[in-house]
């Protein structure tokens, strides 16, 4: 019989007898939980408990908290002694919806978050919405953010191309349910349609880029304000601006926007400084600006290039737009 090491975070503290109708008991380890413990220092820590306690190749980890913590935690199950088993108990909307799906982990380091990292996928994930009890309304939003990139990503890989279609026909039906806060089914719903992906592409060699759609600009306002954004936020102005650069149609543009959580305008940007920014992603080729090809990839370019330039001033035209608050 495997022992389990359960590492969880302390905000969580109170849901931790959940956890037995899974079967999942054994040694408790406590963590902050937070984007601070991805770090060299934070892997360590757990790395240390894990020899201290004689942690065996055939034993189980067990990660119960938001992405931070599973990012940490999947990374020590990626590395320690090579790889052990690892189980997931997402505890944040986000976490739900897509950290804990695809196998990416990683610590940060100043010059870059999720600079270390590997793909490694847990054995199992336990899936539980009373987590959710305990996270303030607006903490749902950057997941919320992440279940509405799906959702819009799964409508365009089925419409490839069609964008008449989903102008004339669809618009009415689409996102049709996906409202705040969002029910089980479509979370669980999100969850599939994102481990669909995965599953044709774990190593992100093509579709999986699809699922960085709006992360473009998102990265490098994150990268920009020195992370005083939320990750959520940014990818959603990220969203608005790449709509508009793949050519949406403007109607399907406001529809999508209207279901969009965060409120405030886009923020206000310095173009040399925001340009050389978009220039440092990796995906970028011959000084052209990578982008994930949502609206015309045809099964096969699921990435698309463009200017910087032309990038800056979408975002510089971009300072406000009608979201969710400001809706009929
Ligand atoms: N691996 C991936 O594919 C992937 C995808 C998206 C995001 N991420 C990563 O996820 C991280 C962000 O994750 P997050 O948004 O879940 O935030 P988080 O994990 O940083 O958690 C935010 C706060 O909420 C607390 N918390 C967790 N569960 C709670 C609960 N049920 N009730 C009350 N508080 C709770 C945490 O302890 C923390 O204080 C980032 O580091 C990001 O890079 C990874």
């Amino acid at each position: 019989m495997s022992r389990q090491v359960i590492i969880y975070a302390k905000s969580i503290k109170s849901h931790l007898s959940r956890l037995s109708r899974w079967g999942l008991k054994g040694t408790l380890f406590e963590i902050e939980g937070v984007e601070g413990d991805k770090s060299i220092e934070g892997y360590l820590k757990i790395v240390d408990f894990l020899i201290e306690q004689d942690f065996k190749k055939s034993d189980l980890l067990v990660a119960v908290g938001g992405g931070s913590l599973l990012d940490l935690v999947g990374f020590v199950a990626a590395t320690y002694m090579r790889g052990v088993d690892v189980a997931f108990v997402p505890t944040t909307l986000l976490a739900m919806v897509d950290a804990s799906i695809g196998g990416k982990n990683g610590i940060n380091r100043p010059w870059g978050k999720n600079s270390i990292g590997t793909t490694y996928l847990p054995k199992k994930t336990f899936l539980d919405r009373v987590f959710l009890s305990s996270v303030p309304l607006e903490q749902l939003y950057p997941g919320y953010v992440e279940m509405l990139k799906i959702a819009v990503v799964e409508a365009f890989s089925t419409l490839n191309g069609h964008t008449k279609i989903v102008e004339d026909k669809e618009l009415s039906t689409f996102l049709e349910g996906w409202e705040f806060p969002p029910s089980d089914k479509c979370i669980e719903k999100a969850r599939a349609l994102k481990q669909t992906i995965i599953d044709q592409d774990l190593n992100e060699q093509g579709r999986r880029y699809l699922l960085n759609f709006g992360h473009t600009v998102g990265h490098a306002l994150e990268a920009y304000l020195n992370y005083r954004i939320s990750h959520g936020e940014a990818v959603q102005h990220g969203m608005v601006v790449e709509m508009e650069l793949l050519g949406f149609p403007k109607k399907v543009q406001k529809k999508i926007i209207s279901f969009f959580p965060f409120k405030s305008p886009f923020p206000k940007i310095e173009p040399e400084l925001f340009k050389n920014i978009l220039l440092r992603d990796k995906k970028n080729r011959d000084g052209r600006v990578a982008f994930s090809n949502v609206l015309n990839h045809n099964n096969k370019n699921f990435l698309t290039f463009m200017d910087p330039q032309t990038v800056v001033e979408a975002c510089m035209k971009r300072n406000t737009y009608d979201c969710l608050h400001t809706r009929a």
